[in-house]
């Protein structure tokens, strides 16, 4: 069952066209990462789909109601959407306890003072904070505050939870840690969660499917292995790994296969755009697929070692090509001087 549908969204804040046509859906039980750089309007999406933004044209539907509908000029206030909120800045009061923070939102709608305390005390219990309601959020860690928040936007037990960077304030292992929870939250909920977020990993762990932005488009959407494996365009591509990029010409297109000349060296790899012969492109390799080899071969290369560099469970390997670096893995120290790369085909993707 779909939970959510957002339709050609448009949103202009001042005179910036934020948004131009955005569209996704959500369904029951199922997590959406919102992925994007800086500034792609990610926010902007979830505030205008929380009722906080006001879009110049689209559609919004929560459940079967339509909460906003350009045409028709249907706009619902946020109370009436019903949707859970978790802020970029959990934006916590300073002055409340854990439990009149997550309270709070129920006393205002007026709920019995004994159907809060038990509904309180059952989402801090369900986040892990149930010895913490007492406390202020001064005296909780980052991790804390940030279950703390979530438990206020879960009180309510919405159907669908907008999620800001809810991770973003805590440092990397318990980032790690907390995406397990969350998603296992989620499920457990069966709810629907949009999760913003400008962390490509982070994205893939979490959730089902990916929605990439880039400067108020929807560059691609899919599951995580489609995003990652089968990107549609160059700033997908890159957006999506870690990369190895290479600027050359192409040459001798066959099929969807073509040679990439570049200074000293031609490659074979996958076209993934239409290119002239001689046209100038650029080929992204991921760094994991950039393989040691053990002598001369087809899409073999001898290139200069730059640095080996530790990095716990693998060594990372810098290379030179001709003033451009390539990088790889591999198990062991390798020696300085040259050392023989493949670049399989298929792993060449030519934009
Ligand atoms: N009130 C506003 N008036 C004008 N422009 C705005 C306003 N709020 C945001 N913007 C602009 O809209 C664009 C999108 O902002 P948004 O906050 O949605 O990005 P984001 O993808 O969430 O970025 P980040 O990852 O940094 O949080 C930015 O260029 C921002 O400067
Ligand atoms: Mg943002």
């Amino acid at each position: 069952m779909t939970e959510l549908t957002v339709k050609d969204l448009n949103v202009t804040l001042g005179n910036n066209h934020i948004l131009k046509g955005a569209s996704l859906d959500l369904k029951k039980g199922e997590i959406v990462a919102l992925l994007g750089p800086s500034g792609s309007g990610k926010t902007t999406l979830l505030r205008s789909v929380a009722g906080l933004e006001y879009p110049s044209s689209g559609n919004i539907t929560i459940g079967d109601r339509v909460v906003y509908d350009g045409a028709s000029k249907i706009e619902m206030p946020v109370d009436i959407r019903a949707l859970g909120f978790v802020f970029q800045s959990y934006a916590l009061w300073p002055h409340r306890t854990v439990f009149e923070n997550v309270a709070y939102g129920l006393k205002l709608r007026k709920t019995p003072e004994s159907e809060i305390a038990s509904r309180v005390n059952e989402v801090l219990g369900n986040l892990g904070l149930g010895q913490l309601g007492d406390r202020h959020p001064h005296q909780l860690s980052g991790g804390q505050q940030q279950r703390v928040a979530l438990a206020r936007a879960l009180v309510y037990k919405p159907q669908v939870i907008l999620l800001d960077e809810p991770l973003s304030n805590l440092d990397a292992k318990l980032r790690e840690e907390a995406r397990i929870w969350l998603r296992q939250l989620i499920i457990e909920l069966n709810i629907a969660a949009l999760c913003v977020t400008h962390d490509q990993a982070e994205a893939m762990a979490m959730s089902d499917r990916i929605v990439l932005l880039q400067n108020g488009i929807i560059e691609q959407a899919g599951t995580p292995q489609e995003m990652y494996e089968t990107p549609r365009s160059l700033f997908v591509a890159e957006f999506m790994g870690t990369n190895n990029k290479l600027k050359g010409t192409v040459e001798t297109a066959v099929g969807n296969m073509a040679m990439l000349v570049g200074d000293g060296w031609a490659l074979k790899g996958m076209l993934c755009n239409q290119h002239k012969n001689k046209e100038a492109a650029v080929a992204v390799v991921r760094t994991e697929r950039l393989a040691l080899a053990d002598g001369p071969g087809e899409n073999r290369l001898q290139l200069p070692l730059v640095t080996s560099l530790y990095l716990g469970n693998t060594w990372e390997y810098v290379f030179d090509l001709n003033g451009t670096q390539l990088r790889g893995y591999g198990p062991l120290p390798l020696p300085p001087g040259n050392h023989w790369v493949e670049i399989p085909a298929a792993a060449l993707w030519i934009f």
